[in-house]
């Protein structure tokens, strides 16, 4: 390998964002680069990936391979496109697996069990790393924002090479860079950020639909809930940056966007010029080429009237709403910090139901929440009951340290939210596998995701109400908008076959 001079190019870098970062792209490519052409010449690379393989990245002109595994939420799949995106640019090919060169988890920590899925996953990669001792392990995302979890980390798994947090993904090259450079782990973790570096590179899992981000953070400090703490404050992206990002979208081939935040109910509050997240919606749905927009999450306690009549009034706006309850129990949402009660959540949805009569709603839901009674469970089983939710996410509480719920002092028996959470779960599977049938013999739009792996000759979609579709069709398909006949009910999902467009 030739020589290179770390601290030279390192001094050199740009100061101004994100400028600095292609300049480490392109510094991270040279420099790998030369490694990878050294391993060619010597054979190395040859008994590294193979032949076939090997071949394959000579003729793309690719350097190595990676892989970003994503745990939790759909903004962190978001940010994994964008790690995606930085390591493509860089020159490295995407890896199926653990045996990359480059291996990134993308952490959740909302729930401990999040945690301990990363812990076993890092005791895995620690054998394959005993095997190619040059691979590169990076972590990032929520869990790495915890203090404790990071110090775990340094203590017990020291083949960890990198370390950084949520708020400084877009710095991943510097970082690699870093790497590089310097001997021991690298650690990179911010507190806080008022930075929204924008246009960066992002490679889409689907090239038809994408996430976009329209705010990052939160201000709600839910009781349970340690997502402020992780991921900050309420910022929300201008709506130029968002708009002029969707039409790129769309001009590349994207049909469906998902606008994403923590809580899309606020967007705009804290901007210079503060604009209403209806009114961005209203933008969006122009766009030309987008064909559906999806969102996530709502609060209830921001879901405004104008929003209601965005929703009964946009044609692009699908028919689907995600709206968390966490818990049916007056009380109970009173000590969740959630501010609004069962009545206000019920007439909520009695407005939506009226004035969008075919929405589908989902939710999520908390069960064992500190101090949680026969009663208060009794009142979130009252609200499944009466809303009839297409489907709800449930999960039992989840201890989070430096959440106000963590101290409380009655917490629930194990046994008991155990059988509350099973309790909850056969009603809310019930109820989705009825209301879901609701739609049989009917024409509705699907937009084709993939081929079908259990079916040959079939392909698989989603309805604007977000749940799936499988009929016969080829691949020729794949990103288009078809109307099927929804032919048979399977409790989560539709049979159905291509139909007339009418
Ligand atoms: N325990 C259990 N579930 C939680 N959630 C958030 N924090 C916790 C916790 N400490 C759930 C909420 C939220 C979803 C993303 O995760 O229901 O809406
Ligand atoms: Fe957590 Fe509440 Fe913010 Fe959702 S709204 S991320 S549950 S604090």
């Amino acid at each position: 390998m030739k020589y290179w001079d770390f601290d030279t190019i390192y001094r050199q870098a740009p100061t101004s964002e994100p400028e600095r970062q292609y300049y480490f792209i392109e510094k991270i490519h040279a420099i790998l680069k030369d490694k990878f052409q050294d391993a060619v010449a010597s054979g190395n690379a040859e008994k590294r990936y193979g032949k076939e393989k090997l071949n394959e990245l000579l003729a793309r002109k690719q350097i190595g391979t990676f892989m970003v595994r994503t745990f939790g939420c759909q903004m962190n799949a978001r940010d994994s496109e964008k790690l995606s995106g930085i390591l493509q640019q860089a020159g490295l090919a995407v890896s199926e697996d653990e045996t990359a060169d480059f291996v990134i988890y993308n952490t959740c920590t909302v729930r401990d069990n999040a945690n301990q899925k990363v812990y076993g996953h890092l005791g895995y990669l620690q054998t394959i790393k005993k095997k190619n001792p040059q691979m590169t392990i990076a972590l990032c995302g929520c869990m790495m924002q915890e203090p404790t979890a990071v110090k775990r980390i340094q203590k017990s798994y020291r083949f960890v090479d990198l370390i950084f947090g949520t708020y400084n993904i877009f710095k991943l090259a510097e970082l690699l860079f870093r790497c590089q450079a310097e001997k021991g782990t690298v650690i990179d973790v911010w507190e806080s950020t008022d930075q929204v570096v924008e246009d960066l590179p992002a490679e889409r899992k689907y090239p038809f639909k994408s996430g976009v981000n329209i705010m990052y953070g939160c201000n709600n400090f839910c009781s349970y809930c340690i997502v402020p703490y992780v991921r900050g404050r309420e910022r929300s992206r201008r709506p130029e940056e968002i708009l002029s990002e969707i039409r790129r979208l769309a001009n590349d081939g994207v049909k469906e966007v998902m606008l994403l935040g923590q809580n899309v109910n606020s967007y705009g509050k804290n901007l210079a010029e503060p604009m209403t997240f209806s009114e961005l919606l209203r933008q969006v749905n122009e766009v030309e080429g987008i064909e559906r927009i999806r969102f996530m999450t709502s609060h209830p306690k921001d879901l405004s009237k104008d929003l209601i009549l965005a929703m009964k009034s946009l044609p692009k706006i699908c028919h689907h709403l995600h709206l968390p309850l966490q818990s049916g129990s007056s009380r109970i949402l009173k000590i969740m910090n959630r501010k609004y009660t069962k009545e206000q959540y019920l007439e909520l949805v009695m407005q939506i139901r009226q004035a969008v009569p075919d929405i589908s709603l989902t939710t999520d839901i908390i069960v064992g929440f500190p101090g949680e009674t026969e009663e208060d469970f009794e009142e979130t089983m009252d609200v499944v009951r009466k809303v009839r939710y297409d489907s709800a996410f449930t999960f039992i509480y989840s201890k989070r340290t430096g959440t106000p719920a963590s101290i409380m002092d009655n917490q629930v028996p194990e046994a008991l939210v155990k059988e509350r959470f099973e309790r909850l779960l056969r009603e809310v599977q019930q109820i989705s596998s009825q209301v879901c049938g609701r739609d049989v013999g009917a024409v509705q739009e699907v937009l084709v995701e993939c081929e079908n792996d259990h079916q040959e000759g079939y392909v698989s979609g989603r309805l604007s109400n977000n749940l799936l579709v499988h009929f016969p069709g080829d691949a020729s398909l794949i990103g288009n908008l078809v109307p099927v006949e929804l032919t048979e009910a399977k409790g989560f999902y539709y049979i159905g076959k291509m139909a007339k467009r009418s």
